[in-house]
């Protein structure tokens, strides 16, 4: 499974939690971006981002997605997700995602189903299945959403989607057997909040 580290809460000031995940063989930085609106919380204006070895995993928890793209596009970016209970064109603000050669994903809520997400499957590259209420780091994963999982895998077998199935929220050493059938998982504060990075990430991988 791959893992993509969340910077959102940290011990360590923005870039020294970069250079400590540079030092780690983590496959992804994932970035959460809050506006304040969509979430409570607004994220910082990041200023060392080009400082990191690891393609982004963008995620963003805003109301207006479409006005974030062209900055983010601009990064060394994998992915960008935007949040599939915004009232936005999503379709619309998909595909200019991937006209930009970047690959789009749909984050969905802990209370959002499968079924809601159906027309958009087979466009999607990365499903990002939120197993806390998004908006913090830190939290307790659900254990309502991980049906959710399996139902994706299944679903992707039968009509040959391409999505990548990623949980976000609460994983640990305990909680990552339990979305073990995931593509990749999420990790924030149970490697940011370490001192040791490369060590929490060796447990995941066990
Ligand atoms: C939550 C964010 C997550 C979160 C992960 O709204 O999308 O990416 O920061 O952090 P942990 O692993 O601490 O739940
Ligand atoms: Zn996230």
């Amino acid at each position: 499974m791959k893992l993509a580290v969340s910077i959102l809460s940290s011990n360590y000031d923005e870039e020294e939690t970069i250079q400590r995940l540079n030092a780690t063989d983590a496959e992804y930085l994932h970035l959460d971006i809050m506006d304040g609106h969509f979430v409570m919380d607004k994220t910082p204006e990041r200023e060392f981002l080009h400082l990191s070895n690891k393609p982004l995993d963008v995620h963003l928890m805003v109301s207006n997605p479409f006005s974030y793209i062209s900055k983010y596009a601009a990064m060394h970016v994998d992915c960008i997700t935007i949040s599939f209970e915004t009232d936005d064109d999503k379709r619309g603000i998909l595909g200019y995602i991937r006209s930009r050669g970047i690959k789009c994903g749909l984050a969905i809520k802990p209370e959002t189903t499968v079924c809601e997400l159906q027309d958009y499957l087979e466009m999607l590259d990365e499903i990002v299945v939120m197993t806390v209420e998004p908006g913090k780091g830190g939290q307790k994963m659900l254990d309502g959403p991980l049906d959710k999982i399996s139902e994706l895998v299944r679903l992707r077998e039968e009509k040959g989607y391409n999505y990548k199935i990623v949980v976000d929220g609460g994983v640990n050493e305990e909680t990552i057997e339990k979305v073990k059938e995931a593509d990749m998982a999420v990790v924030g504060s149970y490697v940011c909040k370490s001192e040791d990075f490369q060590a929490q990430i060796d447990k995941l991988r066990l």
